[in-house]
């Protein structure tokens, strides 16, 4: 992970927040390849949710919610961790997270004393603020910590409205607020991050097989975007381990580099979360099945993601080291991350062979060509060919287009360099976005 880490950091993907002020825990910045790579997973998991499908449709719930929400919700009552100090060094953990010793007794991953904790304490992860300048319990509201229950509040407007037959689902992506005790592991656990959730709204007695259903689309979503299968797994949950809501959960989990972690998890959710918020708001959230001519309240399905976890899944499973030729003669280690194609945050690096007039002309043009057609174009013109190649190998960009004095003088063609074998082709410039776009498609298929 310290590798992710510094790579990250030096790359300028993902840094610590407020760093000139020496930051601050569990918070994380990304800088502009860090945005495009979450740019690029929100994308796919859109493409696949909405673009591909005729049953899913979006939407984009406030983060602010009323507060009654999250007592429907059971946030108010059960969204805890348990909170224990240790007595002897004053530093706070997640009971739940204590290491064992031999003998199975907890003890401090901070000082290492056994046995020296505070009784347990329940600890609500919700972040509270207020809205308005009255800073009392009637104006105290909470910033959510999923954004499921938009979902849920919306259901019956965005069914009327969007004119979907159940089954159907709604999802959307954005910022949920966790108030963990412990964040860690880079942005695999912080207090504020991204979800990708989708409530998928079917007719009891049909839930187990949409369940069965969306466990399969996920799973084949990360190894379709290139996640290596060994790496990934399906965990279903314990009964003791089970939401308060959930009649059935699997994880999707991949190996992280400090072990298997979550990065999805797909509930069997039931009629848990209509029927509170039906009961809480006094209004009537059933729905009608005109083809069945009976009224019933819908079982939901939620395949509910992280942008951020999965942002870390695909960094730690992209990267690699390899012995390559090197730039002064001799091998060298060669640092690449071998994205797919998709997720990689540049497309494609214009490199001029040097920063000479006669190629700039042609270079820019050859950029201003493929900005159009590919989200980020890169143009580099700073250092040695090698070295520029090796910068891009570090970022993952699968294609480098580089013009040089042939391009200029003899045949208005370019040398297209594959990331992965780094085989050199000689495209002409006018078959360039063409010869691209059949990259990219190739890379899908
Ligand atoms: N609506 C259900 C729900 O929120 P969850 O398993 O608590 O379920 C879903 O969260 C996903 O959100 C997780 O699988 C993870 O990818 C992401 N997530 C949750 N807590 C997170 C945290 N503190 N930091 C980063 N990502 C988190």
């Amino acid at each position: 992970m310290d590798t992710i880490v510094e790579l990250c950091k030096r790359r300028g993907i993902i840094f610590q927040s407020s760093e000139i002020y020496g930051g601050l825990r569990g918070a994380w910045d990304y800088g502009p390849l860090g945005v495009a790579l979450k740019d690029n997973v929100r994308a796919q998991w859109k493409k696949d949710m909405f673009q591909l499908r005729d049953d899913v449709v979006p939407i984009e719930a406030s983060i602010l919610m009323h507060p009654r929400v999250w007592e429907a919700s059971g946030h108010v009552a059960g969204f805890t961790d348990p909170l224990v100090d240790c007595r002897n060094c004053n530093t706070r953990h997640r009971e739940d997270q204590l290491p064992t010793n031999k003998s199975g007794e907890p003890y401090c991953p901070n000082c290492g004393q056994a046995g020296q904790f505070t009784e347990s304490r329940a600890f609500n992860l919700m972040f509270r603020t207020f809205v308005g300048p009255t800073e009392d319990s009637s104006a105290q509201v909470w910033l959510r910590p999923e954004t499921a229950q938009g979902m849920f509040v919306d259901y019956a407007h965005v069914q009327l409205t969007s004119r979907k037959k159940v089954p159907f689902g709604i999802g959307q992506i954005g910022r949920s607020f966790r108030n963990e005790i412990t964040p860690r592991n880079f942005i695999f656990r912080v207090r504020e991050f991204e979800q990708m959730e989708m409530e998928f709204f079917c007719k009891p007695g049909t839930d187990e097989e949409w369940h069965r259903y969306w466990i399969r689309q996920r799973y084949d979503w990360y190894t379709r975007l290139g996640i290596t299968p060994e790496n990934l797994r399906i965990r279903p949950h314990a009964t003791d381990e089970l939401s308060h809501y959930s009649k059935g959960t699997v994880d999707v989990e991949y190996r992280f580099p400090m072990g298997w972690g979550e990065l999805e998890g797909i509930a069997n959710r039931g009629t848990f979360d209509l029927t509170q918020h039906a009961e809480f708001s006094g209004k009537d959230l059933s729905y009608y099945d005109q083809a069945a001519d009976e009224r019933y309240i819908p079982n939901v399905i939620e395949p509910a993601a992280g942008v951020d976890r999965t942002a870390l899944a695909f960094l730690v499973d992209a990267y690699a080291e390899e012995e390559a030729p090197s730039v002064k003669g001799g091998t060298e280690t060669r640092t690449v991350l071998r994205f797919h194609p998709d997720i990689a945050p540049v497309k494609v690096a214009v490199l001029p062979l040097s920063k000479k007039d006669t190629l700039t002309p042609t270079a820019k043009k050859v950029n201003d060509l493929l900005k159009p057609h590919f989200v980020n174009v890169d143009y580099d013109e700073a250092g040695q060919i090698g070295r520029r190649y090796r910068r891009q190998d570090e970022v993952g960009t699968p294609f480098c287009v580089t013009v040089d004095f042939e391009t200029v003088e003899d045949d208005d063609a370019v040398t297209v360099r594959d990331r992965d074998t780094m085989a050199q082709e000689r495209i002409p410039i006018e078959n360039l976005v063409r010869y691209l776009t059949d990259r990219f498609t190739a890379a899908r298929s």
